[in-house]
């Protein structure tokens, strides 16, 4: 029930695989947001549950990525040397490697900026960078142009997913049910 087994994704997976698409999809809308507002005090506390939330979402895949050593996730279905399932493996990969880049990134450019990063308004993580207007720029700019990066895999990712279903492969179906 809670292990992936060569056919099916067990709960464990299922629930970090949902939990995560629902957070990584706010992250970027409000990523998207507190980048088009001027910084104020009103708005200080979205940039807060910005950080907050897009560390635990560097946990959860970090998680992910332990839990896929202890647990393999099931062979693709259909011919696993095929294009279509080695595009969807790279996809993958290119997704699990964003969502380190993306959340340490944020965190650079955070430290750099001088200011404390502080989680939930509780805890204050240490900073990973010098205090300096280059590493804030580049680290920032790495954020954005990563962040595009996955806005697009992510859009083939879920069409593919969709196309997949609507052939009626049971891909999706072993994601949302297991079976
Ligand atoms: C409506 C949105 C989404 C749908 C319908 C969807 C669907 C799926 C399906 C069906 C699979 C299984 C693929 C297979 O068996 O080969 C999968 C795997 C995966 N999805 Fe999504 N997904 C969605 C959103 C997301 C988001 C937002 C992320 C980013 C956090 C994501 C990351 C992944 C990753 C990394 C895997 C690979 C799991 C593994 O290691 O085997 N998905 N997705
Ligand atoms: C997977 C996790 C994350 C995702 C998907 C994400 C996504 C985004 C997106 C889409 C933007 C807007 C980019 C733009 O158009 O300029 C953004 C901006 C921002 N992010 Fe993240 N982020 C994540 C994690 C983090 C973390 C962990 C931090 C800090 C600890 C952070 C700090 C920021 C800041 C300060 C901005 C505003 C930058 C600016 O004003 O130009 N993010 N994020």
């Amino acid at each position: 029930m809670f292990f992936n087994t060569h056919e099916t994704f067990g709960l464990i997976s299922r629930i970090l695989h949902w939990t995560m698409a629902l957070l990584i999809l706010s992250l970027l809308a409000l990523g998207l947001t507190i980048a088009d507002m001027e910084p104020s005090l009103d708005s200080l506390w979205l940039y807060g549950l910005h950080k907050s939330l897009g560390f635990v979402a560097l946990i959860l895949v970090l998680l992910r990525l332990v839990w896929h050593r202890i647990s393999p996730p099931p062979h693709p279905l259909g011919d696993p040397a095929a294009l279509p399932q080695r595009l969807a493996r790279g996809a993958h990969r290119v997704i699990y490697a964003l969502l380190v880049i993306i959340p340490m990134a944020g965190w650079v450019g955070s430290s750099a900026t001088g200011l404390d990063t502080v989680l939930f308004n509780t805890l204050t993580l240490p900073p990973i960078a010098p205090v300096s207007e280059a590493w804030e720029t580049t680290a920032f700019t790495v954020h954005w142009a990563t962040t595009w990066t996955l806005m697009g895999v992510l859009g083939l990712h879920i069409a593919g997913a969709f196309a997949r279903a609507i052939k009626g492969d049971n891909t999706l179906e072993r994601m949302i049910s297991g079976s």
